[in-house]
């Protein structure tokens, strides 16, 4: 593929909140392109041949990562994986130091996951490359709600005017924070449902329903996207017990009885099997598209590596 003329005109993605949705467009078209040469036996091109892409990863990660390592790979870049167990964060380094160090060895992209929110701003103001959001504590988790628009656009051929119900753990969740933004941009209308211990008093703030019942939540979705219970967040007891949880607010055939007829289900992974989400329900390959959210994450990541990269490759030709 050929860079085109356009750029994008942000240096990094640190969150979806302000992007407007003719640049979402733009990465949603880009990623098409990029699905097709994953399809291919000859998935690689030599787009970022030469440049250096470092995971930074304070939290972990299974698909995330590997999404963001194999879209590197494929588009020819070097790429290097970082993780806390097998930095020198253990030994004392501040977060800045850490990004310094890496900054001195010239990537030209970091993708960084942090367990604390805006983490991954106080580092990217500090780097000359470009930073990816790859989750930073509660705030957004950017490439996920692009992946997952990506694949409700390629199923539903539309985003604006569809329903799209977020269920679960949304106080813990930044896929839940940078899917309403992306959504909110694209016109489609957003509901969230959960326990009320698991809503955050200013979502209503961001343009989305509030529900607390499953039926009214998910009457007439078009899509309905589960979050998982992220116990690691959590002090406390935000839930009776997952028997209750599940009882109430777990995705099986007769909740999902009152979202369309034709309503996709999705889920970020991982998931808790039976705590949000039935395994029949999610293993129903008429419904769930789960596994396509992990496969156009590859391509959603492989567009965002090319527009970040453009204005520099452009430069130096
Ligand atoms: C999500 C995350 O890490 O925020 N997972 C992911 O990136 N696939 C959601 C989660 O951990 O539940």
């Amino acid at each position: 593929m050929t860079a085109e003329p356009l750029a994008f005109r942000h240096r990094h993605l640190l969150g979806l909140e302000g992007l407007r949705a003719d640049e979402i467009d733009l990465i949603l078209d880009l990623a098409d392109g990029y699905v097709a040469q994953n399809r291919q036996a000859d998935r690689k091109n030599a787009l970022l041949r030469g440049r250096t892409i470092i995971n930074l990863f304070f939290e972990n990660s299974t698909r995330t990562r590997t999404s963001f390592e194999l879209a590197g790979k494929r588009l020819g870049a070097d790429v290097i994986n970082m993780s806390v167990a097998t930095s020198s964060v253990k030994k004392g380094e501040t977060l800045i130091d850490t990004a310094m160090t890496l900054n001195a060895m010239h990537a030209d992209v970091m993708v960084v996951r942090h367990p604390e929110s805006g983490a991954v701003k106080l580092l990217a103001d500090k780097v000359t490359g470009s930073v990816i959001n790859a989750g930073d504590g509660t705030h957004e988790h950017p490439t996920q709600a692009l992946l997952d628009a990506l694949t409700i656009r390629r199923r539903k051929g539309r985003l604006a005017g569809l329903v799209v119900t977020i269920c679960g753990d949304i106080l813990h969740s930044r896929v839940a924070r940078s899917n309403i933004h992306l959504l909110n941009a694209v016109g489609a209308t957003v509901r969230v449902v959960g326990p009320p211990t698991l809503i955050p008093s200013e979502v209503e703030n961001l343009g989305v329903e509030v529900h607390h019942r499953m039926s009214t939540g998910l009457a007439g979705a078009d899509i309905v996207m589960m979050l998982r219970l992220q116990q690691e967040r959590m002090q406390g007891q935000y839930v009776p017990s997952f028997r209750e949880y599940f009882r109430f607010y777990g995705l099986d055939y007769e909740k999902l009885a009152a979202a369309k007829p034709d309503a996709l289900i999705m889920h970020p992974g991982p998931m808790n099997r039976g705590v949000e989400i039935d395994s029949e329900v999610a293993d129903d390959i008429n419904r769930s598209v789960i596994l396509d959210q992990v496969e156009l994450g590859v391509a959603v990541r492989m567009a965002m590596l090319d527009l970040l990269t453009r204005r520099e490759r452009t430069n130096a030709q």
